[in-house]
Formats: structure tokens, sequence, C-alpha cells
């Protein structure tokens, strides 16, 4: 884990805790982190997810990997190193997220199963659900919704994940979800009740 290079730092404790900002919310704070191959649907989900929690009242946000690469970590490329960094910050600020009271959603493809443990270990064993966007590589490349599979066989990306650069599957996630047999909408319903199971929300009165 990265040390702290800064000395001469002190730790504020503010007046307001995460337990009163969960009452004003109705719902406790969590991290669900969605795993999977570009194009697995990760975002597709995330963001119907997100909808439907806002729909029943609910506040949550979507962390999406190709939007935040576009800004706080626009400095990052595909290396190795840089993989490993983009999904340290995302735990860093999905922990803050999680301390706002917020359910958050983020969708990166986070390839190394190493990477995912140690966000797993910054936000909290109670606070994160490790969900698998369980889509055959021969799906995703069919879909091929940003034409990046055709280029990467092609050879004008290097790198490219399930191409020429590993994914590491989970071994033990909250959920899998099998895109070939669920709708995003059904894949949000199910989330919905995995969060409802962990009493990060209350389930929907008949
Ligand atoms: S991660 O591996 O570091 O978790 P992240 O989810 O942030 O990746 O970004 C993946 C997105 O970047 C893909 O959906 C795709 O649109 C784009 N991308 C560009 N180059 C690559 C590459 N070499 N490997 C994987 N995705 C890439």
């Amino acid at each position: 884990m990265t040390n702290i290079k800064a000395t001469n730092i002190t730790w504020h404790e503010g007046h307001v805790d995460r337990d009163e900002r969960e009452k004003l919310l109705n719902q406790k704070g969590a991290l669900i982190w969605m795993t999977g191959l570009s194009g697995s649907g990760k975002s597709t989900i995330a963001y119907t997810l997100e909808h439907a929690l806002v729909q029943r009242g609910h506040l949550a946000y979507v962390l999406d990997g190709d939007n935040i690469r576009h800004g706080l970590n626009k400095n990052l490329g595909f290396s190795a190193e840089d993989r490993t960094e983009n999904i340290r910050r995302i735990g860093e600020v999905g922990k803050l997220y999680a301390d706002t009271g917020i359910i958050t959603i983020t969708a990166f493809i986070s390839p190394y199963q190493a990477d995912r443990a140690i966000a797993r270990e910054t936000v909290g064993n109670d606070d994160f659900f490790e969900v698998f966007c369980d889509t055959p590589l021969d799906v995703c490349e069919e879909r091929d919704p940003k034409g990046l599979y055709k280029k990467a066989r092609a050879g004008e990306i290097k790198g490219f994940t399930g191409i020429d650069d590993p994914y590491e599957a989970p071994e033990k996630p909250e959920s899998i979800i099998d895109t070939s047999k669920l709708s995003p909408q059904e894949a949000a319903v199910t989330l919905c009740e995995m969060l409802e199971n962990a009493g990060k929300i209350q389930a929907l009165k008949d």
C-alpha cells in the first residue's frame, strides 16, 4: 500500500458522524464494486441500478471508469502500475463516499484480484459488495460497443484486457450477474435485494 508522503499532518474529526448522515438519508452507505471485461455490461447495470435506487428515494451515484479517466484519473493509462493506481484511488474515493452515506456503484474493469482486495480492505467488508459481470469474452467482443476489441485484434491497441492483457475473475464475489440471462433491469432488482438483505436499504412495502 502507498505510504503517506506528507509530514506534519493531523487528522480532524467533524461534528457530524456517519450515523447522523445515514439517518438523514434513510439508508446506509455502501460501495457496489462492478468488475468485468470491457463490454460486459458494468456501466449499463450501474446506471440502471442508480436510477432504480433514486426512484426508490435513495441517494446513489455512479463512478464509471471511462468517465473518471477524463478527470480524476486523466494522468493514468493502462499499464499494470496505472491500473493499480486507478483502482487504489477509486477504493479511497469509494471509502469517502460510503462515509457520506451515499450508495456508490463503481464500474471499472479492475482486472487484478490483488487490487480489488486492497479496495475491499480500504472500504471495509461491511460496505463492500463485489459484483462480477460475468459475460464471456466472445459475447463482449461480439457486442464491441466502442469498436475497441476490433482495434485490439488488429494490433492497433496494445495491452487490451481479455485480448493481450489479463483479467482475473473474482473468487468469492457478493454477486455474479450473468448478463446472458438477466436484463439490466433484472440485474438492478437483484442488486437492490442484495442491499436490502445487507440492511443498507429497506425492502419495499407491498
Ligand atoms: S481498469 O483496467 O483500469 O479498471 P477502466 O475500467 O478504468 O480500466 O477503463 C476501461 C475502459 O477504458 C474500457 O471500457 C475501454 O473503453 C477503455 N480502454 C482503452 N484502452 C484499454 C485497454 N488497453 N484495456 C482495457 N480497456 C481499455
